[in-house]
């Protein structure tokens, strides 16, 4: 049976999902309350992990240790890192990667973002919630989703020198801090990942005065395409 954690970093990214809960539990574990219940009949653990990919890991290993969860999605905000992606577009991930992983002075066989012991420098995105996702944004924000490469660091990016680092270093469609977090831990528990974003700013010197204006926006733009995605492996659960 599916059981789906959905991990987002703030509560303006998990509120109106909890909101639409029904039969919800919770439990506290390492400093995060998670959340268990039904999203449309479909068994669900929502969690605000917090900022950053160790909060993002850790709350997955929670997930599927303590809740066996089948499935993880990661929803929330994100700089866009190309011009076609604006304010509001979703972005499913294809891979995630990390732009702020470099062991390149050790071998020059490790790429940036590659993590020793991994022979891949992206975590692959599963295909099917990738196709539920994409379909999920398409309802909720026609013409405006978008599947491709999300590159994930401990950096809010805001200046558009970095951005440009982050693009040639990654060719990723956009940027946020828990992506490649999330997508390393469920790729090692071998629980099929994927992640949901919304543009909430440009990553670049209009960040800091977007970010704020947009945050909420995006944010719950975002979980309103994973409400829908959950819907959806509801209903092909029960086809
Ligand atoms: N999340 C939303 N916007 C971001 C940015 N510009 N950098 C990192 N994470 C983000």
């Amino acid at each position: 049976m599916t059981k789906l954690g959905i991990i987002g970093a703030m509560q303006v990214e998990v509120e109106t999902l909890l909101g639409q809960m029904e039969d919800r539990t919770s439990l506290e574990k390492a400093g995060s309350t998670f959340y268990e219940g039904t999203l449309s009949g479909l068994p669900v653990v929502v969690v605000r992990c917090g900022v950053g990919k160790v909060n993002a890991a850790l709350c997955v290993q929670i997930l599927c240790d303590c809740f066996g969860v089948t499935h993880i999605v990661n929803t929330g905000v994100a700089g866009s890192l190309c011009p076609e992606l604006d304010i509001g577009d979703m972005v499913i991930s294809r891979d995630a990667m990390y732009h702020d992983f470099d062991c390149g002075v050790i071998s020059p066989d490790y790429q940036v973002g590659q993590v020793p012991g991994f022979d891949t420098v992206a975590f692959p995105a599963d295909e099917a919630l990738i196709a539920y996702a994409f379909a999920a944004g398409e309802s909720v924000n026609p013409g405006h989703t978008t599947i491709g490469r999300i590159a994930s660091g401990d950096q809010f990016v805001c200046r558009r020198e970095q951005k440009q680092a982050i693009v040639e270093l990654t060719q990723a469609l956009c940027t946020e801090m828990e992506g490649a977090g999330t997508a390393q831990t469920a790729f090692r528990n071998q629980v099929p990942f994927v992640i949901i974003r919304a543009i909430s700013d440009k990553a670049d010197d209009s960040a800091q005065m977007d970010y704020p204006t947009f945050e909420q926006i995006a944010a719950h733009r975002c979980a309103q395409v994973t409400a829908s995605l959950a819907r959806q492996l509801k209903l092909a659960q029960n086809s």
